[in-house]
């Protein structure tokens, strides 16, 4: 039988990357995603993975989407925490809106998706908890307040939870991308993009199948030592 994954965010950008590469490492897949059900749909069809919409920041849609997911293809063993937002904007522009939204969907989803397996994972003795928090998480970046906090809090309840499962056969770390060539990436202004690009050492934007590859290491059954940790994959930013 193969394992069981389900990715947050799983249709487009990074967590379609995610995605698919755990297909063709043999996994069983669910692709969650939040509202568009037209690149949902383009997705399914091309990859022939199973899609499920439900809002990751609310935590019984989170049970249902999740239960879903168990009825149809089993005991969920890897969750891949991918999904986010941005509303980017200086704090004294900010609003309460925005830092709470930003919070909602890329932090409190950490609880809301997690919870529910937990108990599962732990009387079997395996899971896999795999949390995308961000470079911004690590370093701050102007203009984010609201995500380099959500991104930075995912950092410290991966450490919590993996203290927490050690024993149980279940890991919990965490993938800290840097700036990735998606649809969250190019949304930034023109020449603000130009200067973080040219802040990067490798020159380049990465890809979403660089994070991908990120993921499978971390998933794979051999991976079992590998617990609270970060893996930074940002083309050398964090130093520069
Ligand atoms: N790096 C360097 N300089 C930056 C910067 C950055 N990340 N963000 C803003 N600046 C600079 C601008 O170039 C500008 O400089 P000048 O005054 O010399 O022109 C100055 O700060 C003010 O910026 P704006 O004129 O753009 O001010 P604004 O109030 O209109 O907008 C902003 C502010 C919303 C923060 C906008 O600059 C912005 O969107 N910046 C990008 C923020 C960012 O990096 N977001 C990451 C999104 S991708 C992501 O989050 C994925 C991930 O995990 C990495």
């Amino acid at each position: 039988m193969s394992r069981v994954a389900v990715v947050t965010g799983g249709t487009r950008g990074i967590g379609a990357a995610i995605s698919t590469a755990l297909k063709s490492a043999g996994y069983t897949v669910a692709a969650n995603y939040a509202g568009n059900d037209e690149a949902a749909e383009k997705f399914k069809s091309q990859t022939g993975i199973a899609v499920y919409k439900w809002d990751v920041g609310n935590f019984d849609a989170c049970s249902r989407g999740l239960s879903r997911v168990e009825d149809d293809l089993g005991s969920i063993d890897v969750v891949v925490n991918n999904a986010g937002i941005t509303r980017d904007g200086m704090l004294h522009k900010m609003t309460l809106e925005a830092w709470n939204e930003v919070i909602r969907v890329d932090l409190s989803s950490m609880f809301n998706m997690t919870k529910p397996v937990i108990d599962g994972m732990r009387e079997r003795g395996f899971g896999r908890i795999i949390n995308i928090s961000s470079i911004n998480g690590q370093k701050g970046q102007m203009g984010q307040a609201n995500y380099s906090a959500a991104k930075a809090g995912i950092i410290g309840f991966t450490k919590a939870l993996a203290l927490e499962t050690a024993r149980k056969g279940i890991t919990v770390n965490c993938i800290a991308p840097g700036y990735i060539n998606t649809d969250m990436v190019a949304a930034v202004p023109e020449k603000v993009l130009e200067k973080i690009i040219a802040a990067i050492p490798v020159n380049r934007l990465g890809k979403a199948e660089e994070i991908a590859h990120c993921v499978l290491f971390l998933a794979d059954d051999k991976a079992g030592f590998i617990t609270g940790s970060t893996l930074s994959a940002n083309g050398g930013q964090y130093l520069a």
